[in-house]
């Protein structure tokens, strides 16, 4: 049968007229209804593991705006969490874990086989969404790069230079690559998990890439991709994986050839038409508009639309944010930006 979703034709290299849509975080803060399901939870995790509460949240903005794509509602900590990692969130200051520095950190994980049980709930919710979900959308599952996710873990929290995954990385390597190994396969399972519960795509979120250089991107953001891509290419070849080696700069280059990503995302300090010649030439992409646009929208907004738009016309493109739409944005701009993104030019 020939594919409808627009999502999925451009994943397959299809150039269209009106690119598909979607936004990272677009189940939010910045919309009331999240807040009020979220409340209902009691707490971020609680919404997390109730697939009833988790599918509605991810249900909510393509009722309220049309979009061509649904991402899973879950966090790429919860794979730590599964690991045996305590998580809590801190209200206003963002994720809390216990830290891996030491061997015996490391021992007390569980095996990469061992997190399914914990994350059944989230298996469920994609269960229930492939269910729910209007039959032109697609459903995206996704998971951190090991990389990003091994970042918190050792700082137990979100750190702006990624200092303490540095250290440990260039002062014990072994007990490092250990890490980032278990974190690795431990991805790879819950990535197939997904699929077999109804995931169509799956995107793999490396929002700290930008630290590494030079050797240490090709070793700790190129390479687990690389091996996460093959693993489930070789289960489910007909699955499209997008990568996001955000702040990757020029190594942005080449990364979809060398991993076997079908689409890069871009971010936000990415040059449209330079990518459009340098990275789209080898496929689609994904991207990259500033969130702050959400938030004062306007004449700015709508001419930003159709640059990217322009930009990207000459090949496969998925219109989405450079980074996720932030709590303050006006869902009103949101609107804004389809009804440009989808007006005939
Ligand atoms: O995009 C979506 O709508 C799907 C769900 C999703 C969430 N987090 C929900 C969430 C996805 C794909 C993520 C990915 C994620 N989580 C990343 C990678 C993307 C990125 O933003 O760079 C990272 C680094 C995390 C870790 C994380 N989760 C942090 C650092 C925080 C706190 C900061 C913040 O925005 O509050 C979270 C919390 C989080 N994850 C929220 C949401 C909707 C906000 C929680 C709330 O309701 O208070």
């Amino acid at each position: 049968m020939a594919e409808t979703k627009k999502l999925m034709r451009a994943l397959r290299g299809e150039t269209q007229a009106i690119p598909p849509a979607w936004m990272m975080r677009q189940a939010g803060r910045y919309l009331p209804e999240y807040r009020a399901t979220r409340a209902q939870a009691g707490d971020f995790l609680s919404l997390c593991y109730t697939p009833d509460l988790a599918t509605e949240v991810t249900l909510q903005p393509i009722r309220r705006y049309g979009f061509d794509a649904s991402i899973l509602f879950a966090d790429i900590l919860l794979v730590p969490h599964a690991l045996g990692a305590d998580l809590t969130f801190v209200q206003g200051e963002g994720p809390r874990l216990s830290t891996v520095t030491q061997q015996a950190d490391f021992d007390a994980l569980k095996g990469p086989d061992d997190i399914h049980d914990h994350l059944a709930p989230v298996y469920q919710t994609v269960r229930n969404l492939s269910a729910a979900l209007p039959s032109d959308v697609a459903l995206i599952g996704f998971a951190g790069a090991p990389w990003t996710v091994a970042t918190y873990m050792i700082a137990g929290q979100g750190t702006p230079d990624q200092a303490p995954a540095h250290a440990l990385k260039d002062g014990n390597t072994a007990l490092f690559d250990a890490l980032m190994d278990r974190i690795t396969e431990a991805t790879i399972g819950y990535l197939k998990q997904q699929v077999a519960a109804g995931a169509e795509v799956l995107m793999l979120f490396d929002s700290w890439a930008g630290s590494l250089k030079g050797a240490d991107f090709a070793a700790y953001a190129l390479e687990p991709a690389r091996r996460i891509i093959a693993a489930l290419k070789a289960a489910h070849p007909e699955v499209p994986v997008i990568a996001f080696p955000r702040e990757g700069g020029d190594s942005v280059i080449g990364f979809a050839r060398a991993t076997g990503a079908d689409c890069i995302a871009l971010d936000y300090s990415v040059d449209a038409d330079w990518a459009a010649e340098n990275v789209q030439c080898d496929g689609c992409v994904m991207g990259n508009m500033d969130p702050r646009h959400m938030v004062t929208g306007g004449q700015p907004l709508i001419d930003e639309v159709r640059r990217i738009r322009q930009a990207f016309s000459g090949g496969p493109h998925i219109f989405n944010l450079g980074h996720g739409i932030t709590p303050d944005a006006n869902p009103d701009n949101v609107t804004l930006m389809l009804e440009t993104l989808r007006e005939h030019s």
